[in-house]
């Protein structure tokens, strides 16, 4: 049972009285701890561990008959790593959510590893750890920092074996959530010249850890850095002296917001290319600080359009017909032909999917490129060819058409007539 309990991947335990136990099967990272072996050893170890969150508040509609709440082993195991956490200390938001990663199959990262705060010994008493937790396709990351519990030795207590802490009398490393950042997403795109929110907010302790706040906002693309935005502000003083420093023109911080809410979100305006790349934001409290990190893509959908408006066949020589797409971002895009005659229903792709121009860069770094396509003489009047287009910054292609007219009947018959009437017209005067 206890085996089930530890190595089933993620399991959940419901109170009655409205929380629930969220229990998470972690890895405990440590430095440079294996070395040895081939080449010198991994740079990291990982150790199972687990991680209790008691009494997460879950909603009125949860159904809390099914489970109950987490059980630690019965014989306590200074060989098992397990963290037992009171989420009341600084509330770790959309906990809830994790309940039901689970359920849907999804994936949970959860690490854990030794914090050194800065300024303090390395091994002190309390320990912190950090702890990464975020949850694949939900949108959930959030950084914490545990510290751990006082605990009344005596004769029978045990010592973690390999972080060499006291254990609780029940063999769990009791530990409190004193800050989080956190942010609800890893991801985000936006449109260029458009405006964007990355999200970013921070929790702690109800006794403040540290008089100031400190924030960076860092852009990280292509191996470069730079800093793209710093804030300092005391946290105890409403009328305190807020220095916020974008130096990007069109970043900022609500300052008020940042103080009330623990919302560190920075706003981004008239949106370059420039400004992809990996956002990183570090939330500094006295000795602590934590870091969530978001991928900014900047999308722009390409202007799509057809060399001609119109197209008649010419009995002898081909044609030739072109797909622009003008000004996107970013450089992937797709072009493809299709021809539907009309005496056909489903549409063709074209057997020789002509040739692409190559691509221009526009000063302010979208893209432009054209794919040109021969139409043979050979196709029925009626045909209508399409230009599928498909980029990352539209959900659906973009199809433009053109269908191809017959050649203009009246100069053949003209010619032909003309030369009957000059035919006749001999034969008169010959006569
Ligand atoms: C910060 O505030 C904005 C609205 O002003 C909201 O959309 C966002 O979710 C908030 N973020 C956090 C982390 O609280």
């Amino acid at each position: 049972m206890i085996e089930v309990l530890f190595f089933g991947c993620f399991l959940t335990f419901v109170n009655a009285d409205g929380v629930a136990d969220v229990v998470l099967s972690c890895s405990l990272v440590e430095e440079g701890a294996g070395l040895g072996g081939m080449g010198g050893g991994a740079l990291f170890t990982r150790t199972p561990a687990t991680l209790v969150l008691r009494d997460v508040p879950v909603g009125p509609d949860e159904s809390l008959d099914t489970l109950t709440p987490f059980v630690p082993p019965s014989v306590p195991d200074p060989d098992l790593i397990l963290f037992e956490n009171k989420v009341s200390s600084a509330e770790i938001p959309n906990a809830v959510m994790l309940l039901h990663a689970d359920c849907n199959e999804l994936e949970v990262m959860c690490e854990i590893s030794r914090y050194a705060p800065r300024g303090l010994p390395e091994r002190s008493d309390p320990a912190y750890f950090m702890v990464s937790l975020s949850v694949e396709g939900l949108d959930i990351s959030t950084s914490l920092i545990l510290q751990t519990l006082p605990v009344e030795k005596d004769q029978s207590t045990l010592t973690q074996n390999k972080l060499s802490l006291p254990l609780s009398q029940s063999g769990t490393l009791q530990t409190k959530v004193i800050f989080l950042v956190f942010s609800n997403i890893n991801s985000v795109s936006a449109p260029l010249r458009g405006d964007v929110l990355l999200n970013c907010g921070f929790k702690q302790e109800e006794t403040s850890l540290a008089p100031e706040v400190g924030l960076e906002w860092r852009l990280q693309h292509r191996g470069k850095g730079r800093k793209v935005l710093e804030m300092k502000r005391e946290l105890d003083n409403t009328e305190g002296a807020t220095v916020v420093h974008g130096e990007r023109k069109g970043s900022s911080v609500d300052a008020a917001q940042a103080l009330r809410e623990g919302n560190v979100s920075m706003s981004l305006t008239e949106l370059k290319v420039g400004d992809e790349g990996t956002y990183i934001c570090t939330v500094n409290l006295g000795n602590f600080h934590a870091q969530q990190v978001i991928q900014l893509h900047i999308v722009q959908p390409p202007q799509v359009s057809l060399s001609e408006e119109k197209l008649i066949l010419q009995k002898s020589s081909p044609q030739t017909l072109s797909c622009h797409c003008a000004k996107y971002y970013p450089l992937d895009t797709q072009m493809e032909w299709f021809f539907l005659p009309p005496t056909e229903s489903e549409p063709k792709l074209f057997p020789n999917q002509g040739s692409l121009s190559s691509h221009r860069q526009h000063g302010d770094g979208t893209f432009s490129l054209s794919s040109h396509i021969t139409i043979p003489p050979s196709f029925s009047p009626g045909t209508k060819i399409t230009c599928k287009v498909s980029h990352p910054a539209m959900d659906e292609p973009l199809y433009v058409s053109i269908v191809v007219e017959s050649p203009q009947p009246d100069s053949y018959w003209w010619v032909l007539g003309f030369l009957v009437v000059t035919v006749l017209f001999f034969y008169q005067v010959m006569k």
